[in-house]
């Protein structure tokens, strides 16, 4: 249907103190923020998440909703990104993608969501193995999207040239200061030794990189995709605490006991003076 306030030009004709001017119409603003939407690739099952419906049910969830409503108001005079960690279905991803629509909505920047395994497919692709580059085409909106959200990293499996790809893209993004919000289900734990951690799915310099460029918030609770639609906060909260030294992948109650003391402390066989051993 045309828009009867403009006739479907785009603009529209006002006329104050005897002077005739035109302007945008609302329509014209509206289609625009449309086509920002969809052109942010926000995945279907993900399009409904925005800050009201997220259950911040405790202290965790709490700071991490408050963080992201911080940035998303604030941008794009925002110096860090976030990076959401946690265990599976606790609104990682939920929270990543509220930013995003808050600030498209509300500043009309160009945002785009990638989930770290397909973008690599993408680029992968393109990949030209003789020449080893990639064509630019397939980059240029990762890096220049004013607001991108990498969801799951991590979830791929190190080798060089996915360290190589992720490192160039990150590193672009932040030398010249564009906003990134990471999810990932590896727990920051700085020891090289453990396979889980993200130190190990992602590498030194990334690591080092995203602790430069992004507030790290860790997001702990229940797994939001096994409960009944009419859950209540009390009963979240419940189970969440029943859950808390449980369900982090590579770091909880399904690594055998001796594994996981020698995780917490690699120095525990070292002799000391005076015949102690470990601590
Ligand atoms: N705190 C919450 N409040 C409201 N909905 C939530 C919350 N946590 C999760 N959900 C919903 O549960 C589903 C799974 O959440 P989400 O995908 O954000 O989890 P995730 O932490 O990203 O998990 P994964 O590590 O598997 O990627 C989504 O539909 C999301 O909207
Ligand atoms: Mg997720
Ligand atoms: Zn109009």
């Amino acid at each position: 249907m045309t828009c009867p306030a403009c006739d479907g030009t785009g603009w529209k004709a006002l006329e104050r103190d005897g002077v005739r001017r035109v302007e945008r119409c609302d329509c014209w603003r509206e289609q625009v923020t449309a086509r920002l939407f969809a052109d942010a690739r926000i995945p279907r099952r993900y399009q409904h998440c925005d800050f009201a419906n997220f259950r911040d049910y405790n202290e965790s969830l709490k700071r991490a909703k408050a963080r992201a409503i911080k940035l998303a108001e604030a941008f794009p005079a925002a110096d860090r990104g976030l990076f959401l960690e946690g265990s599976p279905g606790v609104g990682k991803t939920h929270l990543a993608v509220a930013v995003l629509r808050h600030v498209v909505g509300a500043t009309s920047a160009r945002a785009l969501f990638y989930d770290t395994r397909d973008l690599l497919r993408v680029i992968r692709s393109t990949y030209d193995p003789v020449v080893r580059t990639t064509e630019v085409e397939v980059l240029r909106p990762v890096m220049q999207a004013d607001l991108l959200v990498l969801d799951d990293l991590g979830a791929e499996k190190t080798t060089e040239w996915v360290e190589e790809t992720l490192n160039l893209i990150v590193n672009t993004r932040y030398s010249e200061r564009r906003i990134t919000v990471f999810t990932s289900n590896y727990p920051d734990i700085p020891d090289e030794t453990e396979p889980e951690s993200l130190l190990c799915r992602v590498g030194v310099r990334m690591r080092s990189r995203l602790h430069e460029m992004c507030e790290f918030l860790e997001l702990r609770g229940a797994d939001f995709r096994f409960q009944p639609a009419n859950i209540t906060d009390k009963e979240l909260l419940e189970l969440s605490e029943m859950n808390k030294d449980r369900g982090r992948r590579g770091v909880g109650a399904v690594r055998p006991a001796p594994a996981r003391a020698q995780m917490r402390e690699p120095h525990a066989d070292l002799k000391w003076p005076g015949g102690r051993a470990g601590t």
